[in-house]
């Protein structure tokens, strides 16, 4: 039977999806996860969640602390790591709400540590592949689970992932989106990176929380209006990876 690890981003800090819920906390070479460790069951599945900026939101994306977060959860057994994000639509028809099954990224960070390979083995260089990122079976089952709910979603998207906190002029969100991301976001390409090097198929939904600044006519993003349309439509993404779960388990 599949164990399932989960990687709630902002708007599911500490999600309370799981059954007989017992939180650990661990560490390991790397240090820390961003949190405890939630570890239980759902649908008779056992899943392990971290909230990735910590229960209170208090780690910022440069300090999210992804190698000891991916290692915990491959620690702990996972076969699978799902990963929840928010993100700002480059796209017109990406609207806020909308869900994307991410299928690659570019990784615009700047300060992250993106590899466990602090040294090679003699003669026995580690470098990964990286051309298709995000697992097309768990990607699959997350895109069918939505169409099963009736959720819209938008089947693959490109998502930049930049160092933050800040967000992006204006110059550069146009530049991102002549670049051809789709989306934008601070937490992605780095834990997708681990998690290939890993060797856990790991698999990411966005959700849709604002238009970034490129479109003139509306209001640059706050972190305010993030939150609040991720707690409007939070549903949606617990229900589809409930659903995943399901077909994985
Ligand atoms: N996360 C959600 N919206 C975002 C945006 N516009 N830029 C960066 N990260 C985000």
């Amino acid at each position: 039977m599949a164990v399932i690890g989960i990687i709630g981003g902002s708007g599911l800090d500490n999600p309370d999806i799981i059954k007989n819920a017992k939180d650990s906390i661990v560490s390991n070479k790397w240090g820390k996860p961003s949190s405890p460790v939630k570890s239980g069951t759902i649908s008779g599945t056992e899943v392990h969640i971290i909230g990735r900026h910590g229960r209170e939101h208090t780690i910022p994306p440069t300090y999210v602390n992804n190698r000891a977060n991916i290692q915990t959860l491959k620690d702990l057994g996972c076969d699978y790591i799902l990963a929840t994000t928010a993100v700002g639509s480059l796209r017109e028809e990406i609207d806020r709400g909308h869900l994307v099954i991410i299928d690659q990224f570019i990784d615009f960070t700047r300060k992250r540590d993106t590899t466990f390979f602090e040294s090679f083995e003699p003669h026995a260089p580690a470098h990964t592949p990286m051309a298709e990122p995000f697992d097309s079976f768990l990607r699959e089952k997350m895109i069918k689970s939505c169409q099963d709910l009736g959720i819209t979603v938008h089947d693959k998207g490109t998502v930049v992932t930049i160092e933050g906190p800040r967000f992006s002029t204006r110059a550069e969100s146009h530049m991102y989106r002549a670049w051809g991301a789709d989306i934008i976001n601070m937490s992605t390409a780095p834990e997708a990176i681990l998690a290939n090097e890993a060797g856990v198929p790991y698999a990411a939904v966005a959700m849709s929380t604002d238009y970034d600044c490129w479109k003139t006519d509306e209001d640059p993003v706050t972190w305010d209006d993030i939150l609040k349309i991720f707690q409007e439509n939070a549903q949606k993404v617990t229900s589809m990876l409930i659903k995943t779960i399901e077909k994985l388990g």
